[in-house]
């Protein structure tokens, strides 16, 4: 396979990481970096190299040796650059969240598919070991149907001028939830409450709720001002439920053979079936080995792949869609006193 030729574009926090993954990405040759402030961008790369650096997106769209972008510029600049790159036939992957509303996202992923081009989402956990092997137990029905989901992302963050918290953490435990849910399982419902204690003007701190299709809740809790970073996931199944710590590199996934049933209460008698038939399981605790691998280098692969074989990307722009219409959904909550809101939502991936 011939590499393909990329352009990086932003060159602020996140977009120096796509060009260090992207040089040691086989299937991508970098070309160019462009960042409306060339001099940022030339210090990225340093001296000795041979990618150009540039402030002019249209210089990078109009070079025939780029056939993809990757774009790491903020939410608000996201429509414009996806679809210019687009209509000049580029291949994209496109940083979380993929725009600032539906409306958006929905015109970039027709585009995108009107035009054969790969249109990818950077939701960049989907591609951890960690996340991928609790899709693999989930879709294996190893831990039994979902029951509930309980995600804690807090530390001492940035205050972002551009997104609040909702808007900046939470689309990484929405395109989770998207990921590891078998198929037939979607989110029906979204609630949030924000809080801005600090008078930025902006949601520092956020919980949602999701409910899910089969009655199981999932509960995300975003924070912009916690001193402890904390990063844990439950995934309560049925079966078995699953621990994900990705602050302990020794045992980030722990998958405990514990939890609690309901008696079926079928063959009782009415005054029987009133009492709660619970039972408790109490097993052992598994970790399973992983790789220690970072995401992002399969994220560039599984691009490079996506438009080597003509298909849609793993976290392609529908999936991105579908954690946009939660994102909408659960800041019109947090608008209306954290009213619960339908989705009407189509199956994931
Ligand atoms: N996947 C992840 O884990 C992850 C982590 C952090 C940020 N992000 C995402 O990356 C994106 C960028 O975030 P950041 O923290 O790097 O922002 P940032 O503000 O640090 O950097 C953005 C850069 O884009 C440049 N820029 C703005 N408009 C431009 C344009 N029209 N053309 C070229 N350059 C332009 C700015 O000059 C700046 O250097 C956001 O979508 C954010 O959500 C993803």
């Amino acid at each position: 396979m011939s590499s393909i030729g990329l352009a990086v574009i932003g060159a602020g926090y996140w977009g120096p990481n796509l060009v260090r993954t992207a040089i040691a990405t086989p299937a991508l040759q970098l070309e160019w970096l462009c960042d409306l402030d060339e001099k940022r961008a030339q210090a990225v790369l340093g001296r000795y190299t041979t990618v150009k650096a540039t402030e002019s997106y249209d210089r990078v769209l109009a070079d025939p040796a780029v056939a993809a972008v990757a774009i790491a510029t903020p939410v608000a600049t996201h429509f414009d650059l996806v679809r210019a790159a687009l209509e000049a036939g580029k291949h994209v992957l496109v940083e979380k969240p993929l725009t600032s509303s539906v409306a958006e996202g929905a015109k970039l992923a027709a585009l995108a598919e009107r035009s054969g081009l790969v249109l990818m989402c950077d939701h960049t956990y989907c591609y951890t070991p960690a996340v991928r092997r609790i899709r693999e137990f989930i879709r294996a029905g190893e831990i039994g149907e979902v029951q509930f989901v309980d995600s804690v992302r807090i530390n001492l963050g940035l205050v972002r001028s551009d997104v609040d918290v909702l808007w900046d953490l939470a689309p990484h435990d929405l395109s989770i939830l998207d990921f590891v849910l078998p198929e037939d399982v979607r989110p029906v419902a979204v609630a949030a409450h924000t809080g801005d204690p600090i008078g930025t003007g902006r949601a520092c701190l956020g919980y949602l709720s999701v409910w899910l299709s089969t009655g199981a809740l999932a509960h995300m809790h975003v924070n912009w001002l916690s001193p402890t970073k904390i990063r844990t996931t439950v995934i309560g199944g049925s079966r078995r439920t699953i621990v994900w710590d990705d602050m302990n590199p020794a045992a980030r996934l722990m998958v405990h053979d514990r939890g609690v049933d309901r008696i079926p209460g079928d063959s009782l008698t009415p005054d029987d079936r009133r009492q709660a038939l619970i039972s408790y399981r109490i097993g052992d605790m598994q970790v399973p080995a992983l790789p220690e691998r970072e995401a992002l280098g399969a994220v560039l692969s599984e691009f490079a792949s996506a438009i080597a074989e003509h298909r849609p990307a793993l976290t392609d722009a529908r999936a991105g869609l579908r954690v946009l219409e939660l994102l909408e959904a659960a800041s019109r909550s947090a608008e209306n006193e954290g009213h619960r809101i339908p989705v009407n939502m189509e199956a994931g991936n």
